[in-house]
């Protein structure tokens, strides 16, 4: 079957960055103005960032492991899904800064700036991915360095989803699942990339 009825490029960012818009907006309306409100939304956009995040770490990868038209539509569309996972992000980073200037008793509570540290590196590295999406910084940066770079980036912001998620999991109720999706996607990820260099090894030795 043909998935014609996806956008795709441009399209398809600006169709990802308008449906998390509408879900920040839909969340802060049903909530009175204040700080529940800015806290769901804050929620809601990571979970957001979750879903886009795992489709652009994974495209590769489901390449390699579960070959198909979905998966190769994927891959070439991964730079679009990985521009609207950080334009979701950028919302989640405004809701934050939102909410630390409005309610600043409530956001230090319980948080030091080490404990900001792993998110704050989280946003350095998702700045510099963004920035090197486009042609000119990715010429300039050469291959090696960009694939280097959008690597490690990459496995960072795992780590900060991971951690994020563990520091949830004594709440319950979602945060064990989380943490059980984005183990297993980095499991999923390790073994598409053993699977890669068993078959350059098989190839290189027939
Ligand atoms: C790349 C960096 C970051 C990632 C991947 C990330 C991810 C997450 C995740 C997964 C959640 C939990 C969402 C849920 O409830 O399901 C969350 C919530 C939150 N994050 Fe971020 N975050 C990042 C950076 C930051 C930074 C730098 C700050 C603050 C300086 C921050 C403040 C918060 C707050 C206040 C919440 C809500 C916590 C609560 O539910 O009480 N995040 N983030």
């Amino acid at each position: 079957m043909k998935l014609l009825i996806l956008p795709s490029g441009w399209k398809l960012f600006a169709a990802f960055a308008g449906l998390t818009l509408f879900m920040t907006a839909a969340v802060l309306l049903s909530y009175p103005p204040g700080a529940d409100g800015l806290l769901s939304a804050i929620r809601a956009t990571a979970r957001s960032s979750f879903a886009l995040f795992l489709l652009a770490f994974l495209a590769s990868s489901l390449v390699t492991l579960l070959p198909g038209n979905g998966s190769r539509r994927l891959l070439r569309e991964r730079r679009f899904v990985g521009l609207a996972f950080a334009f979701s992000h950028a919302l989640h980073g405004l809701l934050i800064y939102r909410y630390a200037q409005q309610f600043p008793e409530l956001f230090w509570d319980g948080q030091t700036i080490t404990s900001n540290l792993p998110g704050s590196i989280g946003y350095l590295f998702l700045l510099l991915l963004t920035l090197t999406s486009f042609k000119t910084p990715m010429r300039l940066l050469g291959r090696r360095a960009w694939k280097a770079l959008h690597s490690t980036g990459m496995w960072v912001l795992a780590g900060v989803f991971c951690l994020s998620f563990y520091n949830g999991t004594p709440k319950g109720g979602w945060y064990p699942l989380a943490f059980a999706l984005i183990f297993s996607a980095i499991a999923f990820k390790l073994t598409a990339k053993l699977a890669r260099q068993q078959r350059r090894t098989a190839s290189a030795l027939s």
